[in-house]
């Protein structure tokens, strides 16, 4: 399938939004280095999370794919991590009860360092530099030492990775995330409606949970019980990195990417004969591809035969990010080009990156009503399509924070300034990826009513 491909020829191909290193000597030891480190994931996992979302293609399971816009060094901590892991087993409880589907967790963690940007430099008071490119690449702080790329943070990126990925898979299996333990999950500043309705939620989990006991079913006797999959994600952007902790399965001889489970190609990369997509079509990785306004109907069908020539269920996810009230406007033509090609994918929504604002505070921000509508429009053409709206991706964090407007704790423009700690892009707080979670619950049941009516009718 990827015959004749090395981990190194993206090499060759026009590049863009990566760094140039000025100290090719210091980059090349860095590469050594670290391609003689373990790799983070093993190849047996990621195919195991293509498995799964082979079942989400298909309807069987639903897709849940979060966490930070970018990791940072310095806001590294296990409370973090914690708090952003029990938001995504909030949502997968609101999910697999209120719509009875099981969800695929996985974590836009372990190795989201590194940014597109949607200009070169930035200017703040009259002074220019190079943009910040992510924690892996170079620093937030706005001078001109800090701005310059430098490789050894490569090697900071993986330390933490490797460090948040041992308390994820901890928090998996260590007992934290027992089903038993549902009611521990509710956030202490969780307050209001939804948080509530949460509560219920859990109380009726509670009471089938003792029901199984009383049958004898429990954790000590059922795995699925007192465990969770968990998976990392993140952008393949900077190339260097990637290509050094690429390895051989050993089990199937193909190569595989190390640095996360699945690997996703940001609207930015994604030039058909470009270096990101060279590099990505040569792992056995689950694939994301972003899809944005600008991604042509010919575009998309190269891609998806480069990316995905074997037509593997769950190779291929195609993460659609067009923007509240334009989802009509693009998705109908891509579904198309993916029936006409009989291709198999996953349709996943980010409602996140096309409802970016400005805020008349000056803070960039998103309103949360645009992103639950771009949500409900997603949902919306695939019933009409009679496609599968296979899972969403989203930007949040488990902390209280106020970066985007709205939700049912009602965030103002002037409450931004509140706390508004994202180094990137404004992320959902708890509160409102919960609220998020149980508007997917119902789009979800509403699907399935639809489809029983329509089947008892014949
Ligand atoms: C992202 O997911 O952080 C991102 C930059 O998205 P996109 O490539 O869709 O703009
Ligand atoms: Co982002």
């Amino acid at each position: 399938m990827t015959k004749g491909w090395t981990k190194s020829d993206w090499r060759v191909k026009p590049r863009v939004q990566m760094p140039d290193y000025k100290d090719a000597a210091a980059l090349q030891a860095v590469e050594a280095q670290l391609s003689k480190y373990p790799p983070l994931v093993f190849a047996g996992e990621a195919r195991r999370l293509k498995r799964e979302l082979a079942e989400v293609s298909e309807g069987r399971a639903f897709l849940l794919q979060g966490g930070d816009c970018a990791e940072s060094f310095g806001e590294f901590s296990a409370d973090l991590i914690r708090d952003t892991f029990k938001v995504m087993l909030q949502m997968a409880v609101v999910l697999t009860y209120g719509a009875k589907v099981p969800v695929v967790k996985v974590g836009r963690m372990a190795g989201q360092f590194a940014k597109p940007r949607s200009a070169p430099t930035e200017t703040q008071g009259g002074a220019e530099l190079p943009s910040y490119r992510g924690d892996i690449i170079n620093g937030f702080d706005f001078t001109p030492e800090a701005r310059i790329p430098d490789p050894a943070r490569m090697l900071q990126a993986y330390t933490q990775a490797a460090a948040s990925l041992n308390l994820l898979r901890a928090f998996s299996s260590g007992g934290f995330a027992d089903i038993h333990r549902v009611h521990s999950w509710t956030l202490g500043f969780a307050e209001g409606d939804k948080a509530e309705r949460y509560r219920e939620m859990s109380n009726r989990i509670s009471d089938a949970l003792d029901f199984m006991n009383a049958a004898g079913v429990n954790s000590e006797n059922n795995d699925d019980l007192a465990k969770v999959d968990f998976y990392t994600s993140h952008e393949a952007l900077l190339l260097e990195y990637e290509e050094a902790l690429a390895r051989m399965d050993s089990t199937t001889g193909l190569p595989i990417a190390g640095s996360g489970h699945m690997i996703w190609i940001g609207d930015r990369t994604r030039q058909p004969d470009g270096a990101h997509v060279e590099f990505a079509r040569g792992v056995q990785n689950p694939i994301g591809l972003k899809c944005g306004p600008s991604l042509e109907v010919d575009d998309l069908k190269v891609l998806m035969s480069k990316l995905n020539p074997g037509n593997e269920a769950g190779r291929l996810t195609l993460i659609a990010r067009f923007g509240a009230g334009k989802v009509g406007d693009h998705l109908p033509k891509l579904i198309k080009a993916v029936k006409d090609e009989g291709a198999k994918v996953v349709w996943c929504c980010d409602p996140m990156h096309g409802n970016t604002i400005k805020s008349a505070t000056g803070y960039k921000t998103r309103p949360f009503e645009s992103v639950l509508a771009e949500v409900r429009e997603f949902f919306d053409v695939h019933n009409a399509e009679g496609t599968v709206p296979g899972g969403v991706h989203f930007e949040m964090t488990g902390k209280d924070v106020t970066e985007c407007t709205g939700g049912v704790r009602a965030v103002t423009d002037e409450d931004l300034s509140d706390r508004y700690h994202t180094a990137c892009d404004p992320r959902l707080n708890a509160s409102q990826s919960l609220e998020l979670a149980f508007l997917i619950a119902e789009e979800i049941s509403e699907r399935r009513a639809i489809a029983q009516a329509a089947a008892a009718e014949g």
